[in-house]
């Protein structure tokens, strides 16, 4: 399966620079738990954001000894260097000329860097993204259907939620029978003409509710699905939930969406208190905003909404359409008072 990526090309490889930007995502069904080579424990579904992006320059000196400096909004990062070198070493099966030359990458996010907003996604889709750039323009190709989804395949190997950033709307990684083309290697995006327009005008506002390095990383929490007593439940019930989703989006259930979405994310809470060693990264603030959105939910009957990704940021989520306007009042005069410092990135999903 992954042999479809390796292409017996002729490279003529040449220094070059590309450009390339990618958004974040933020899933409705989660990945949480992954096997070897990065294949996720269960299939998830994720909204493309439209405004939190990475904006990536890579500079490919050929010929020169093998060697990665990374600048991130400037300023020199050692660490995310080394992180590069080891995934371009990971991927060179896949791309023969990667070792082959230096490289010299400049980065920067469109939302706050100490925000707590993953990186990650939209940090390495920008990089695949850049490489199949390369790729293609040494290979005398075209950046066509097939390059982007090699790029979804190499972004999903230097984070897993990274493949799902490469297409807008809803996308879905990890098969499952309830997605045609679904794969555990990369992401597909889901069929446009089976979600209702409803789902289709949506906001994703982000509380910042803590801002800086959370405690615990992903990849650590997803490794600690390995010795979870609850975990085959947890992946048999992403499979249940994808079935369920499937319908609510095609007929455009709202308050069956909500349920869903809200548990998903206090699953993957609900997952992390029950690792060993336990541990938790919602925080006060985290927990006032869901009681807050639920009181405000019975009183109203607005369907504001939540979800969290692996952090004590709170995603607000809600369509456009009737009652918009009260929901943006009542979060700004009743949620922001939860925020660190005023926090608050205003985004909505991209189709
Ligand atoms: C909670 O993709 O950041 O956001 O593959 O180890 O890089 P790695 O993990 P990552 O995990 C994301 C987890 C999540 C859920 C999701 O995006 O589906």
């Amino acid at each position: 399966m992954e042999n479809q990526f390796i292409k017996k090309n002729q490279y003529q490889i040449g220094n070059a620079v590309v450009t390339q930007h990618c958004p974040s995502n933020i899933a409705l069904i989660k990945y949480w738990g992954k096997y070897e080579n990065q294949i996720p424990a269960n299939p998830s579904i994720s909204y493309t954001l439209n405004h939190c992006k990475t904006l990536t320059e890579i500079e490919f000196i050929a010929g020169e000894d093998f060697s990665v400096q990374t600048y991130l909004s400037g300023k020199l990062e050692l660490k995310f260097s080394e992180k590069i070198e080891k995934y371009f070493k990971n991927i060179e099966n896949y791309l023969p000329w990667i070792l082959k030359g230096k490289y010299i990458i400049r980065t920067e996010n469109t939302f706050p860097h100490s925000s707590g907003i993953a990186s990650s996604a939209s940090g390495f889709g920008a990089i695949a993204k850049g490489l199949m750039e390369l790729d293609v323009l040494f290979s005398n190709q075209q950046m066509d259907e097939e390059a982007l989804q090699k790029a979804s395949f190499l972004g999903r190997l230097g984070s897993g939620s990274a493949c799902r950033s490469l297409y807008p709307g809803l996308v879905v990684w990890g098969k499952t029978e309830e997605v045609a083309g679904s794969s555990d290697f990369y992401a597909v995006p889901y069929p446009n003409d089976e979600v209702h327009a409803i789902f289709k005008d949506f906001n994703d506002w982000v509380l910042l509710i803590h801002e800086g390095e959370k405690s615990v990383s992903s990849t650590v929490g997803h490794g600690l699905m390995k010795t979870n007593p609850y975990a085959e439940q947890r992946f048999q019930q992403a499979h249940v939930n994808f079935k369920k989703l499937k319908e609510i989006l095609r007929i455009g259930d709202l308050p069956a969406f909500i349920k869903l979405v809200e548990h998903e994310a206090l699953t993957l809470h609900a997952m992390m208190m029950m690792s060993d060693p336990a541990f938790i990264l919602m925080k006060t603030g985290t927990l006032e905003v869901i009681n807050k959105i639920w009181e405000f939910r019975k009183n109203t009957q607005l369907p504001l909404f939540f979800t969290l990704d692996a952090g004590a940021n709170v995603h607000l989520l809600f369509p456009n359409g009737e009652g918009t306007a009260s929901i943006k009042n009542f979060i700004e005069q009743e949620l922001m008072q939860y925020t660190q410092s005023k926090g608050v990135v205003k985004d909505e999903m991209i189709f």
